[in-house]
């Protein structure tokens, strides 16, 4: 059955994005992306996992509350508390999506499950006609889907659309597909769920094997219109197909693929970066779009193509996703208007209160380097507006080292608003101001990964640490930037502190399902 070309783009970052490693995110910072999320146009944000946990409940109503344009989905498991759970936390979204999924492969439904097919079939529909009660809009999920049998795929598919699902998934759960197979499988659901006209095919592809974009783009072509993706390509193991490259694939081929979506290309890279930024997941050099050397030429041949051409070597340009080439922004003169312009302009939408403190910071590091660009921007705003309103904040630092000198940290910091100061010695100016913090707050986080870089080019670049914490079993990562590298050190440190706090307060039970 043919459907229309528009490929809806269902975004996933805040949900599957969040299942990565360390990615745990607050509720401020996923409302930060949501927002961004929306600028960027995508269709459907996937907000959560209402049932997981109280924190991501919270989250997905908040979101929920705030998006204006774009569907927000709630994940449930197909049982009658999940849905209810989930549809409490989307309730007052302008457009709520129920997405309720079960496992449809023999292996999960053997020993996962311990079900029959005859019971999965039942659970389904019974799961989305008590979905559907609450909302038209209910996504139906097929777990392990390019593992199943293919024609209880669609008996199943087309009960589900027979009790009210609007969309029914196909995901590649553990990324097993190849694209030649997956498009095949598609085009066999298509055909052979009878009622498929009166619903949207998706697919929902992990990247195990480095095909998740390969599979969704082959998909698409066989028919299926909502693409399920998360911003640079994070998610469980090696991640999900990334909106980045599904999205470019298809601009950027139109006469291979006709199919459009609503994405505003140019906010893709400051997506990219704000979700690198919020999550500490860094960005490889070498990923496609969004990766620092993705419009870097080298060769001497290219870069004289280039010069010539653009087209020569570039198939996209730079500025369609983006990308503005070490933009020259501000500097110690720019005025409060000249800033808030600049943020307006990058998508950021702040309230007054939030512009003063980021201008405020803006002064302060205009100060100590010559060029603000549109990086140190992005960290400002993050250091500024999302570490606000959290338990530790660090006030003060002093530390001595060199050749000579023992190295020895002083630290004065707040912890919900009560001053305290200490200082300690370390084996190197950073392990001093680590044991200062760790000891000052009373906490026994191990250090598991410690990573260093500059935000810009040159010597007055902001030095840009991560580090991933580890305490009780809880992993959680922390991200610094100053011009001075220490302090970015303690920033992150901070950082990683208080998100541990909020996964203690809020812990993530991930349901054994998922
Ligand atoms: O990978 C998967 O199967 C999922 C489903 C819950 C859609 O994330
Ligand atoms: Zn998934």
């Amino acid at each position: 059955m043919k459907q229309e070309n528009r490929v809806t783009i269902f975004d996933t970052t805040l949900r599957d994005g969040e299942q990565s490693p360390g990615a745990s995110m607050n509720a401020a910072e996923k409302l930060r992306i949501a927002i961004q999320l929306e600028l960027l146009g995508v269709d459907v944000i996937e907000a959560g996992f209402p049932a997981a946990s109280e924190g991501d409940f919270k989250a997905v109503e908040m979101i929920a509350g705030k998006m204006k344009k774009c569907q927000v989905a709630a994940l449930c498991r197909a049982s009658e508390q999940d849905i209810t759970k989930a549809w409490e936390a989307i309730k007052d979204a302008a457009f709520p999506r129920i997405h309720t999924f079960i496992a449809t492969s023999d292996i999960h439904l053997e020993y996962k499950l311990r079900m029959s097919r005859e019971e999965v079939l039942e659970s389904a529909v019974k799961a989305v006609t008590y979905a559907a009660s609450f909302t038209d809009n209910v996504e139906f999920s097929a777990e392990d889907g390019s593992r199943s049998d293919p024609a209880f795929l669609c008996k199943v598919f087309e009960a589900v659309i027979d009790a009210g699902a609007t969309t029914v998934n196909l995901p590649d759960t553990v990324g097993y597909a190849v694209p030649e197979e997956f498009e095949k499988l598609v085009s066999y659901v298509m055909k052979n769920t009878p009622n498929m006209d009166k619903a949207v095919l998706s697919v929902h592809c992990h990247n195990d094997l480095g095909l998740a974009t390969a599979n969704t783009l082959a998909a698409i072509r066989a028919g299926a219109r909502q693409a399920e993706v998360t911003i640079n390509g994070i998610g469980e193991r090696a991640g999900n197909t990334s909106l980045e490259e599904v999205v470019m694939s298809l601009g950027t081929r139109p006469n291979y693929f006709p199919e459009s979506t609503g994405i505003d290309t140019t906010k893709i890279y400051p997506t990219s970066r704000l979700v690198s930024s919020i999550t500490g997941i860094m960005v490889q050099p070498n990923r496609a779009i969004v990766g620092a050397n993705a419009f870097a030429h080298e060769a001497g041949i290219h870069q004289d193509g280039v010069l010539k051409n653009p087209m020569t070597y570039e198939i996209m340009k730079p500025e369609t996703v983006g990308v503005t080439k070490n933009a020259l922004v501000l500097g110690k003169h720019s005025g409060r208007h000249a800033l808030y312009t600049h943020i307006a302009e990058k998508g950021y939408n702040l309230s007054d209160d939030e512009l003063s403190t980021v201008f405020e910071k803006f002064k302060h590091l205009a100060d100590r380097k010559k060029s603000i660009l549109d990086e140190d921007i992005d960290a400002l705003i993050n250091e500024g507006i999302l570490r606000s309103a959290e338990v530790f904040c660090l006030k003060y630092l002093h530390i001595a080292s060199g050749t000579t000198v023992h190295p020895y940290a002083s630290v004065h910091l707040t912890i919900n608003d009560r001053m305290v100061k200490g200082a300690t010695e370390g084996n190197g100016p950073i392990d001093a101001v680590f044991n200062t913090i760790s000891r000052l707050t009373d906490t026994k986080s191990e250090l598991l990964r410690f990573t260093i870089s500059a935000l810009t080019e040159g010597t007055d670049a902001q030095g840009d640490v991560t580090v991933r914490l580890s305490e009780d079993g809880i992993v959680a990562l922390g991200k610094g930037s100053d011009p001075d590298i220490i302090t970015a050190s303690a920033l992150a440190y901070i950082n990683g502190l208080n998100r541990l706090e909020y996964l203690k307060t809020n812990p993530v039970v991930k349901p054994e399902t998922l």
